[in-house]
């Protein structure tokens, strides 16, 4: 008997190619909006939501199809307070204890965060992923590989999912978090690997005002563009991608 997966037939829609343009034009804006959020209304979220953004996040790829997650969701009050007070005793050595290095305090700064984590009491939901160094088949365990980006891939998909239901997280490692193991009652083949605040911005919550790098310092092309370009040069159909906004004082994203 063959140990392959049997296959089936894949033929998503072909687009034009401006409609593909179209279509990540939109995401892109969505993309965009999204932000790091650190100031949480108490309103409640219903667990289904949290359940579409596990969905989503569950379509990642990963290495062998190991799918090495597991996301803990927290909205008992009584839990997320423990999660809280333990996770601030990590971030006070942190941030005031010296365990961080001054380079990373330097590094973080701008960002205005300390060791109060109060958000976690009020954020209606904390969802916390879960790395697996080993993931369960039958009655034995199997070694993941590619853990780190298989769950990196999976979550940003979990944070665009919440974004997209108009609900706000913050990724947030309070690290060491070993202590996410042992309240949450987790196997030692997990890790705690993000631990989400998930709930609505609160009313007159701020951000960071950051800029994002610009997209040449992001991709290069090799070798350069224009002589690896199907479509000549000139000027594109269709509408311009959307203008920076304007910002008044640009940071350095941290
Ligand atoms: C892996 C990772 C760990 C992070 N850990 C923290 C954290 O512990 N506390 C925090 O306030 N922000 C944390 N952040 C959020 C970043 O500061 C934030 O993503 C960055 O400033 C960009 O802002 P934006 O998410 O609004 O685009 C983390 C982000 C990432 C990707």
């Amino acid at each position: 008997m063959s140990d392959h997966y049997p296959v089936r037939p894949y033929a998503p829609p072909r687009l034009p190619v401006e409609e593909g343009l179209r279509r990540v034009r939109a995401l892109f804006t969505s993309l965009d909006d999204r932000r790091s959020v650190r100031a949480f209304s108490a309103e409640k979220v219903p667990a289904e939501c949290i359940e579409w953004a596990v969905r989503c996040a569950n379509t990642a790829p990963s290495g062998a199809h190991l799918q090495p997650w597991r996301f803990v969701a927290v909205g008992d009050p009584a839990v997320r307070h423990r999660i809280r007070a333990a996770a601030e005793v990590e971030e006070k050595i942190n941030y005031e204890g010296g365990r961080l290095t001054p380079e990373w305090r330097a590094a973080l700064a701008p960002l205005g965060t300390d060791a109060d984590k109060s958000y976690l009491d009020i954020a209606p939901w904390i969802v916390v992923c879960f790395a697996e160094k080993s993931v369960v088949r039958g009655d034995r365990l199997q070694k993941a590989y590619y853990v780190n980006e298989s769950v990196g891939i999976a979550c940003g998909l979990f944070i665009q999912a919440l974004h997209t239901m108009g609900l706000a997280t913050l990724t947030h490692t309070p690290n060491p978090m070993a202590f996410l193991t042992e309240i949450l009652e987790r196997p030692a083949h997990e890790r705690p690997y993000i631990l989400f605040p998930v709930g609505y911005p609160a009313r007159g919550a701020t951000v960071p005002d950051i800029v994002r790098k610009p997209l040449d310092a992001a991709l290069t092309f090799f070798p350069p563009r224009a002589a690896q370009d199907p479509v000549p040069a000139g000027p594109k159909p269709g509408p311009p991608p959307p203008p920076p906004r304007p910002r008044p004082t640009p940071i350095a994203p941290v």
